[in-house]
């Protein structure tokens, strides 16, 4: 029974490790009514969601006043780039902070894999101070220790600390506000999306998406090549009401950057959403990537074009296709189903045969597999600069972050049932 009871152990260790993490940053705030403000502005950002989908993370607070004189001067896009500049991919708690190797270093930060950090923008001077007093600054040359750290908030040990201190860290640019008056199909244009930039146009549907920018929205745009893969329908034949619902279709109401992606629990609504269980879009993860599904098709989220709270504009390897308009033969009119019919019933008109390609095709072995490689083509940001959904920046946390808690569960539940049933049979076999 030796060698069952160490595979046993091989495989639960790991997996105890990488299910670790599942803290909640609003929920430890929570406690601190000192850093309301700062929770709250996580929050509107987003950001909570991109804490709390990674491990191995500090959260540099700053209490309601320093937190207050920063928000009240700058737009909400500002105010994440500041944020997230203040959320460093490595723990550090108050001993590790004193222990610092010549008492210097450089950490990453979700500023430079999330935002549009051009050099090492995105990465903060920790240095041990004489005195016993620890200075924070930006990494970029010349750069002041312009925040100090005041004192510990809360650890879970290797998870998450938070440490407070003094001021935000101040990077070159950071607090240049996007373009206000953004050129949607110009983006769209320039970041490979010519096809959709121009349905957009000729369809009307650019006048709804602008209205919803202001409140919050996400657009999934599919690249020029995702129009021309095999088994894409002819959009030609759709009706113009089709069109503009195949178009609402990819664009959520709300602002969904990638950590919100990750995190979401269920289905999400989207624009052409108009009642319970109607055009919603699900997401997957696989390490830092997230595959969107429409029931019929599947995309991963293959880049960044314009991530400007409260509006996100990404680009899709396909289309995608919601079964309430191609459910059936793509073209015919969408019949009048009953409110409760489940979208599997079968449908009077035989199902279009979308084949899906390999590389999207949704299974429980593909989350394991290593993220497809990010998009080649060109995404344009305010700032000039590629900021791709993909970018893998060596950090300590990006090997964590390679396998999901929800693709290591699927393992975990594989590898106990595989070890149970070998144990019983070779039990009974004695
Ligand atoms: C990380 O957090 C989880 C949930 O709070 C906890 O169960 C786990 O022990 C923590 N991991 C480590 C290494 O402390
Ligand atoms: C985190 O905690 C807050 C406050 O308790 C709660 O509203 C939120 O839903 C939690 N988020 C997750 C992802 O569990
Ligand atoms: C951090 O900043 C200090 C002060 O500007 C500088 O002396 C030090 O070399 C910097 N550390 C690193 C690792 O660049
Ligand atoms: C936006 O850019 C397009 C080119 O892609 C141009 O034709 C259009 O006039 C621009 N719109 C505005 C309002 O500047």
């Amino acid at each position: 029974m030796a060698s069952p009871l160490l595979f046993l152990a091989l495989v639960l260790v790991p997996g105890l490790a990488i299910n670790a993490g599942a803290h909640n940053i609003t929920e430890i705030l929570a406690q601190f009514p000192e850093y309301s403000q700062y929770s709250s502005y996580l929050t509107q950002t987003k950001l909570d969601d991109e804490i709390n989908s990674r491990q191995t993370i500090t959260c540099l607070v700053l209490n309601n006043a320093a937190m207050s004189a920063v928000a009240a001067k700058q737009p909400l896009a500002v105010v994440k780039n500041i944020l997230s500049l203040l959320v460093l991919l490595d723990y550090y708690d108050t001993q590790k902070l004193h222990a610092i190797s010549k008492g210097t270093t450089l950490s990453t930060t979700l500023y430079q894999t999330t935002g549009v950090a051009q050099g090492n923008l995105g990465f903060v001077n920790i240095t041990d101070l004489k005195g016993g007093k620890v200075g924070f600054g930006s990494a970029s040359p010349g750069s002041k220790l312009d925040s100090t750290y005041t004192k510990s908030v809360k650890q879970i040990p290797y998870n998450i600390s938070v440490l407070e201190i003094s001021a935000p860290i101040m990077a070159p640019g950071i607090t240049d506000a996007p373009a206000s008056d953004v050129n949607v199909t110009a983006l769209l244009d320039k970041a490979g999306c010519k096809t959709f930039s121009a349905l957009i146009v000729s369809s009307g549907v650019l006048k709804i998406y602008q209205n919803a920018m202001r409140k919050g929205l996400t657009i999934f745009a599919p690249s020029d090549e995702a129009f021309k893969a095999d088994g894409v329908p002819d959009l030609s034949k759709l009706s113009s009401a089709e069109v503009v619902q195949l178009l609402e279709y990819h664009a959520v109401p709300q602002y969904a950057p990638v950590g919100t992606l990750k995190t979401a629990s269920g289905p999400i609504d989207t624009l052409a959403s108009n009642g319970a269980g109607k055009y919603e879009l699900k997401t997957t993860t696989a390490g830092d990537s997230v595959t969107l599904h429409s029931g019929l098709t599947s995309s991963r989220v293959s880049g960044t074009v314009l991530d400007s709270t409260p509006f996100a504009i990404f680009t899709v390897d396909s289309i995608l296709l919601p079964t309430e308009l191609f459910g059936m033969a793509p073209g015919s009119a969408p019949a009048p189903a009953p409110a409760n019919e489940p979208t599997a019933a079968p449908s009077p008109t035989p199902v279009a045969p979308l084949a899906p390609t390999p590389a999207t095709a949704p299974s429980p072995s593909e989350s394991l597999s290593p993220p497809a490689p990010p998009m080649s083509s060109p995404t344009g940001s305010p700032a000039g600069g590629p900021a791709g959904v993909d970018d893998q920046t060596a950090t300590p946390s990006a090997a964590a972050d390679a396998l999901s808690p929800r693709s290591f569960r699927t393992l975990f539940t594989a590898s106990v049932v595989i070890i149970g049933f070998w144990s019983i049979a070779s039990l009974s076999s004695l």
